[in-house]
């Protein structure tokens, strides 16, 4: 639930107007949710002015909750958000009601008057935050700081624990804190001591960082949603595969008529913008083969287990993010035969076209050669890739689709029509 403190009319690189609420509109919001739903936590943002950190300070105070408070001064675009009579009042009154504060470096310094320029100058800060302004933890946070890793410096109880994470080279960054800090606040609701809460909240916000949504001309905002959007697609896309090797398994003793020398391996992708790498498509580890009539599946689906089949599908959805899924049959000429009686839409490459520069490079043909085909077809995905093969290399067909069991559903009916003689 939130209770908005101000409006502010904003984009990715500049704050245009800010129009403050009056303080008293403020505490109602906060009293209708916590009169009603209970709160179990609490984050501050934007504070605009002295009256409203004032009435935000006695409400919490009569509540009682746990409060992480992010002591927002000035917008990552460097427009200033509070005026310095505002500084002093957060400092004087929501401080010492804190769970966690977490400044910024640039806030850090405005509070403690300490300039922090290494990690041993932000500990002093957070320690002084704790001990000198009685908030219980302080978070000082190192997105303005250089470096390979972005490190966050927690002192609580005593202790300083640091948060590391490989900065991202990135500027969709818009809202890191706002989203860290509520973050901690969703960690201490649900009942996480302060580092537990800070070790996911960072892990939360590296991963909203590196999805960020590029858009506008300045920083574009993070993306919070990818936290719950990546394992929710992961176990979609395993559950799809699976259901697809079940698919051929049932139709083994057809699917076996088409399977290849290097066998046949199935895999899909994480939707976009999560599939980057191919440890972002899922495969069936030890592939698909012959055994006695029909086909053996060897193992389950797993992620980051093939090169080939992986590079295939990221190079289609390049074209066509909706076609994620792709496995290798063989190629003859009559899975050529079944495919055009079957009115399915193909196209090919053949490896002795392919330009020197691409050869060299491991694993480059494959998406020279998918890339090739389908700009064959202006840019459309068909259904099927022939690759023509070469001395020592054994001529393939791949076949694309949406999903894994769209796949499987091609290769039985186009196996269905390989092999029946005459
Ligand atoms: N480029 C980056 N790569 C990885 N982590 C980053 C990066 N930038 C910021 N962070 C992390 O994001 C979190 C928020 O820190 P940051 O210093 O950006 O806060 P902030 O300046 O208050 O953000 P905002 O401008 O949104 O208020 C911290 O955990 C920080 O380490
Ligand atoms: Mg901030």
């Amino acid at each position: 639930m939130s209770a908005i403190t101000s409006i502010t009319a904003q984009n990715t690189y500049e704050v245009r107007a800010i129009h403050d609420l009056p303080p008293s509109m403020v505490v109602a919001q906060i009293e209708a949710v916590a009169d009603d739903i209970g709160v179990d936590a609490a984050k501050t943002g934007m504070l605009s002015n002295a009256d409203i950190i004032r009435a935000v300070a006695e409400t919490v105070e009569r509540y009682g909750f746990p409060l992480v408070v992010d002591p927002v001064m000035i917008a990552k675009s460097g427009a200033k958000l509070l005026r310095d009579d505002a500084i002093e009042a957060l400092v004087r009154m929501l401080l010492p009601r804190a769970t966690v504060v977490t400044p910024n470096r640039p806030e850090a310094e405005r509070i403690t008057g300490i300039s922090i320029r290494s990690l041993e100058d932000a500990r002093e800060a957070a320690r002084l935050i704790v001990e000198d302004y009685g908030a219980e933890a302080a978070v000082v946070k190192g997105g303005h700081m250089q470096g390979e890793f972005s490190v966050d410096i927690l002192y609580y109880r005593g202790r300083f624990y640091e948060f590391k994470a490989r900065r991202v080279p990135s500027n969709t960054t818009h809202g890191t804190g706002c989203s860290f800090s509520a973050a901690i606040a969703a960690g201490l609701a649900k009942g996480r001591s302060v580092p537990e809460a800070v070790e996911v909240a960072k892990e939360f916000i590296t991963t909203a960082i590196e999805y960020g949504l590029r858009l506008g001309r300045g920083h574009g905002p993070v993306n919070p949603v990818a936290w719950m959007a990546i394992p929710a697609e992961r176990f979609r896309v395993l559950e799809n595969l699976e259901r697809a090797a079940k698919l051929l398994l049932e139709r083994g003793e057809v699917v076996a008529r088409v399977v290849p020398e290097v066998f046949i391996n199935i895999g899909m992708a994480l939707p976009t913008p999560y599939a980057r790498t191919p440890m972002d498509v899922a495969a069936i580890p030890g592939r698909i083969g012959r055994y006695r009539e029909g086909i053996i599946v060897p193992a389950k689906p797993e992620f980051g287990v093939s090169r080939h089949i992986a590079r295939a599908i990221l190079t289609v959805m390049e074209f066509d993010p909706e076609i994620r899924a792709a496995a290798n049959i063989a190629y003859n000429g009559e899975v050529e035969e079944a495919v055009r009686s079957l009115g399915l839409v193909h196209s090919s490459f053949d490896r002795r076209e392919e330009p020197p520069e691409v050869k060299m490079v491991e694993g480059g043909t494959t998406v020279w050669g998918v890339k090739t085909a389908v700009r064959r077809l202006g840019g459309r995905v068909p259904d099927v890739v022939y690759d023509y093969g070469e001395h020592g290399k054994e001529p393939l067909t791949f076949v694309f689709g949406r999903d894994a069991v769209e796949v499987a559903r091609k290769i039985v009916r186009i196996a269905e029509r390989v092999g029946r003689g005459p």
